[in-house]
């Protein structure tokens, strides 16, 4: 090999090396902020209002942090969802309720399937509502706790899963589902995260007659998305063209969409 070929090759090093140190501080801070998270006493039946039950749960909200990734709501009470457990409003970065202030769509006896659920707050918002709810993550604390709070709160009708949308076939997500489609899927904030996300809003629309869906990611990713949108679905409505209910992240769309 010439000589001078090696210089793209260094510099790539270089990128890669200086890509690795970011990725390692970043975890390592993550990891103080981790260390720094409190377990909360579940050997007293109440304190401070909280009965054991709910101060299990919120320390399983709180091992969700452990993620080391952007969407893990470290900064936050109980991370990602807000939720509102036995009376008490635990605010995460996301608040469901607001969300769901934006969309004109009438849950009541539906089955919605929910792709990357997270703690599983926006479906858990909608529960005395719909009929059957499924969610998937491939974030098995995010799973674990969606489970958790789903036995606390009794709600039967509600299935967790764990699925990695990039390295299973999608077609097994039909198969987690009681009936062959659901009435309703949630692709919220997922996209800019998955390498195949036109194959998932490809089965979004195989599966079901809506869409409701966020776009995440820079101005192009966002624009990208919409475009697909509008491609696959007849009608694409905008909810809300910003995510106010995040006071860390306000540039998402809102969108329902419709065969
Ligand atoms: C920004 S959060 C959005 C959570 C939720 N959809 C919402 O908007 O409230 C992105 C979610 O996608 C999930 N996710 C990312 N990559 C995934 C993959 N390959 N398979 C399944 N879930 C994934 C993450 O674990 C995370 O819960």
């Amino acid at each position: 090999m010439h000589l001078l070929d090696l210089t793209p090759i260094s510099n790539n090093f270089i990128g890669h090396t200086r890509m690795s140190l970011r990725k390692l501080l970043k975890k390592r801070r993550k990891q103080k902020v981790v260390d720094q998270i409190e377990r909360l006493n579940v050997f007293e039946e109440e304190i401070d209002g909280l009965d054991k039950d709910t101060r299990k749960i919120i320390n399983l909200l709180n091992y969700t942090k452990r993620s080391t990734s952007a969407y893990d709501g470290g900064e936050f009470d109980v991370g990602y969802h807000s939720f509102n457990l036995k009376g008490k409003r635990l605010r995460g970065q996301r608040d469901p309720q607001q969300r769901f202030s934006n969309v004109p769509y009438d849950f009541t006896g539906k089955t919605v399937l929910d792709i990357g659920c997270n703690q599983g707050g926006m479906l858990f918002e909608i529960a005395d509502r719909i009929k059957h709810g499924i969610g998937i993550d491939y974030d098995a604390r995010m799973v674990n706790v969606a489970n958790r709070i789903r036995s606390n709160q009794k709600a039967t009708h509600l299935d967790f899963y764990v699925f990695d949308l990039q390295a299973e076939r999608l077609d097994y997500i039909s198969d987690l589902l009681i009936d062959d489609n659901v009435d309703i899927c949630f692709l919220l904030s997922v996209c800019m995260w998955l390498k195949n996300w036109k194959d998932v809003i490809d089965f979004t629309y195989k599966s079901s007659d809506s869409l409701l869906f966020e776009t995440n990611g820079s101005t192009e990713q966002q624009d990208e998305q919409v475009a697909y949108l509008q491609k696959c679905y007849s009608k694409v409505d905008l909810l809300s063209a910003s995510s106010e209910d995040d006071p860390k992240q306000k540039k998402r769309k809102l969108l329902l969409c419709s065969k």
